[in-house]
C-alpha cells in the first residue's frame, strides 16, 4: 500500500509503529521498498556512508538531488523524504522554499527533512505553505556538529531537555508532519512523543518513539568507520559481501569463472570465415 503523510498521521493515532530506513540508490531503494518500510529517507548521511566525508557538511544540493532521483525510481510504496543539506535552508526562507521545491519538482520526492528546532520554524512554515510536507529533526543534528562539539547525546540536563520539548511543540505548530529524534535519552523521547500529536521517528531515542529509522549500512554492518551505541546489526551483510568478492577474485584467478553457463556461443562457421 502506498504510504503518504496521512499514513504517518494515522499511525500516530492508532499507535501503529512506523518504520523508516535510509537509501541512496535505485537498487537498494527497490529492496527496501519491497520489504514494506513506511518511509525511505535519502539522508545527507550520504556524505559519510557513500561519499566518505568525515561529516555531512560537504554534501550539496546537487549530490542530494542526484541520489534522491535514483531512490524515487526504485520506490513504489514508501514515502520518499529528501534530506535538505547544510546551507540549503539556513541562509534564508527563500532558499529553504526554493531548495525544498527542487526535491519535489526535480527529484520526485514527496517530502523533505531539515534539521533544527524553533530557529528553523519560519522555514518549516514557509515550506509547508508551499504545499511541501516537512519532517523535522531535533536532538543530535549532525549539521550542527561544530556547534555541538561532536556527535553527542543531547538533552541530558533540564535546560536542554526543556528546550527539546519546546522545540518539538513549536515544530508541530509550524506544520511539520513528523519529527526525527536523534540521540536523546529514552525517557525524554517518551515525553516528547506523548506531548505532540505528530509522530516521532527515533534514532538512538528509545522504544517510546512512534517509529524508528536507521542508516541501512549501519544496520547491515556494511559501514565500519564507527558504530554508534544505538545501532543494532540486523544482518552481517558486510561479511557476506567480503566473502562474495573474495570468491570472485579466487575464481577469476583460478580460471573457473566465467564457466560455459556464463558465456555466449558462436557458430564455428562464423569463426572459420574469419581466417
Ligand atoms: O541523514 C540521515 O541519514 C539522517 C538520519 C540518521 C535520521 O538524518
Amino acid at each position: 500500500m502506498k504510504n503518504t503523510i496521512s499514513t504517518f498521521i494515522s499511525a500516530k493515532k492508532s499507535g501503529e509503529k512506523l518504520t523508516m530506513l535510509t537509501a541512496y540508490d535505485y537498487s537498494m531503494a527497490k529492496i527496501i521498498d519491497e520489504c514494506g518500510v513506511n518511509g525511505i529517507l535519502v539522508g545527507d548521511s550520504l556524505g559519510m556512508v557513500c561519499l566518505g566525508y568525515k561529516d555531512t557538511l560537504s554534501v550539496t544540493m546537487d549530490d542530494m538531488l542526484h541520489h534522491t532521483k535514483a531512490v524515487v525510481r526504485g520506490t513504489k510504496n514508501a514515502l520518499v523524504v529528501g534530506d535538505m543539506p547544510f546551507m540549503s535552508y539556513q541562509t534564508s526562507i527563500y532558499d529553504a522554499v526554493k531548495n525544498a521545491g527542487r526535491f519535489i519538482q526535480e527529484a520526485g520526492a514527496t517530502a523533505i527533512k531539515l534539521e533544527g528546532g524553533s530557529i528553523v520554524c519560519p522555514q518549516i512554515r514557509a515550506i509547508v505553505d508551499a504545499q511541501i510536507p516537512v519532517m523535522a529533526h531535533i536532538g543530535l543534528t549532525p549539521q550542527s556538529v561544530n556547534i555541538m562539539g561532536g556527535f553527542k547525546v543531547q538533552g541530558k540536563n533540564s535546560i536542554d531537555a526543556r528546550k527539546l520539548i519546546d522545540d518539538a511543540k513549536k515544530i508541530e505548530a509550524a506544520g511539520a508532519f513528523a519529527i526525527v529524534l536523534e540521540c536523546i535519552p529514552s525517557k525524554l523521547a517518551d515525553i516528547i512523543s506523548k506531548e505532540i500529536s505528530i509522530p516521532t521517528i527515533g534514532i538512538g531515542a528509545g522504544v517510546g518513539c512512534d517509529g524508528q529509522i536507521l542508516v541501512y549500512q549501519d544496520m547491515l554492518n556494511m559501514f565500519s568507520d564507527f558504530k554508534p551505541k544505538f545501532v543494532k546489526s540486523f544482518a552481517n551483510v558486510g561479511d557476506l559481501m567480503r566473502d562474495g568478492f573474495k570468491s570472485y577474485i579466487k575464481e577469476v584467478n583460478e580460471g573457473t569463472f566465467p564457466s560455459q553457463e556464463h558465456c555466449f556461443k558462436i557458430d564455428n562457421e562464423v569463426i572459420n570465415k574469419l581466417y
